[in-house]
């Protein structure tokens, strides 16, 4: 069993916020393998910062998304994605310094935000994907919405 495991319940899309959830959730537990194997530095450091720029990366895109959507209390999800990308940033700076078991933690604190902001922020975003345009083949509703701002 993966350290963290996809599930049914956190598809959003079936496409570009799916693709990128996944390649989350795939560097999550890539982080997992090597600092549980005890793999060399380089290749940590490595992980480590694809991961963290991946997220912020993913986070913008949704509020692009969102706002585009006119997203009720986007200015709370800001202040939620921004303090979240502080916290790790501060928990890299961390590691940075020397402390290695830091790269561990953040692979915990990870899965668990994410886990948490795919079942919970993005299921209002699709309930919002979805009223933007009713659909006229079920499924495809979304991901048109999606591709039309350039996700
Ligand atoms: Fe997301």
């Amino acid at each position: 069993m993966a350290y963290f495991e996809w599930a049914s319940d956190m598809e959003i899309d079936q496409g570009p916020i799916d693709q990128d959830h996944r390649k989350l959730v795939d560097l999550v537990n890539t982080l997992h393998t090597v600092t549980s194997e005890g793999r060399g530095q380089q290749i940590v450091d490595r992980v480590l910062g694809e991961l963290i720029s991946y997220t912020a990366d993913h986070l913008r895109r949704e509020e692009k998304l969102m706002e585009s959507l006119k997203f009720p209390n986007l200015a709370n999800h800001k202040v939620g994605h921004d303090a979240f990308l502080a916290s790790i940033h501060d928990l890299k700076k961390k590691y940075d310094a020397g402390s290695i078991t830091v790269a561990a933690q953040l692979s915990t604190v990870l899965r668990d935000w994410l886990s948490l902001h795919i079942r919970r922020s993005d299921k209002e975003l699709l309930a919002l994907l979805k009223k933007s345009q009713p659909r006229k083949a079920p499924s495809q509703a979304g991901q048109k919405n999606i591709k039309k701002i350039g996700l």
